[in-house]
């Protein structure tokens, strides 16, 4: 199976995980990017099941409204039963890195709002060890380089994601190199250095349910 074919796999496993859930009043958090796009794809003959959605981008939202369904405003709905996304890199612990799309701060919101989070990710994404994929973190534009000082001082290797704006109108730094043992403690860590918005470590809020697409199979972890 290709990467593409493992993604539509886990994004039909992920509706077949909500549907039995649905109905007239729910609100389903909505991730970003590729997989987190093909599970949008496919919600589109289930609208008449749901209320609405919360997007974690306005690229999903986007995407979203153009199927006729309802983005709403996260500060109208409150506690969401289900935030389905993808990541970049997920272990076994369901711990994972996030924001190679750059929309790591409103995911992290909304996934902190969701009762269950839903990882859909293809077997390229699981890993031993957290941070081979380059840690992205969102910076306010006047302390970028303030952080990257102290991210070398941390060993990492920062490196600004040139010409990228977030949904927030902050700025993103790549962190290459980070050695990541303990993802809970370097979570909590990078959230205490002044002018970082968020980092991509999704360990204090992991996922509840893998699904992990694989060659023989969709793989569901919870
Ligand atoms: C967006 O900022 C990211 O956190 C995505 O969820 C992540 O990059 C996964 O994207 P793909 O599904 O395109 O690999």
């Amino acid at each position: 199976m290709t990467q593409d074919e493992l993604k539509a796999a886990v994004a039909d496993a992920a509706i077949k995980e909500i549907e039995p859930w649905l109905d007239k009043g729910t609100v389903l958090g909505i991730g970003t990017g590729s997989t987190a796009n093909l599970f949008i794809d496919r919600l589109k003959l289930l609208r008449d099941s749901f209320k609405g959605a919360v997007a974690s981008s306005q690229a999903s939202a986007e995407r979203l409204k153009a199927l006729g369904i309802d983005v709403l405003e996260l500060n109208s709905v409150g506690t969401l039963p289900f935030y389905i996304d993808g990541a970049d890199e997920v272990n076994a612990d369901l711990q994972m890195i996030k924001g190679g799309g750059a929309a790591l701060t409103r995911e992290k919101i909304v996934a902190a709002c969701a009762q269950r989070f839903i990882c859909i990710a293809d077997d390229s994404k699981y890993v031993a060890r957290l941070g081979e994929f380059p840690l992205p973190i969102e910076v306010i534009p006047m302390a970028r380089s303030y952080v990257g000082r102290e991210l070398v001082k941390l060993g990492a290797e920062p490196v600004y994601r040139q010409g990228v704006l977030t949904d927030n109108g902050n700025q993103i730094i790549d962190c290459y190199d980070f050695n990541i043992k303990d993802p809970l403690e370097l979570e909590a860590r990078l959230n205490a250095i002044a002018g970082v918005v968020t980092n991509g470590l999704f360990a204090a809020r992991g996922a509840d349910v893998l699904l992990l697409g694989k060659g023989d199979g969709v793989e569901r972890t919870a």
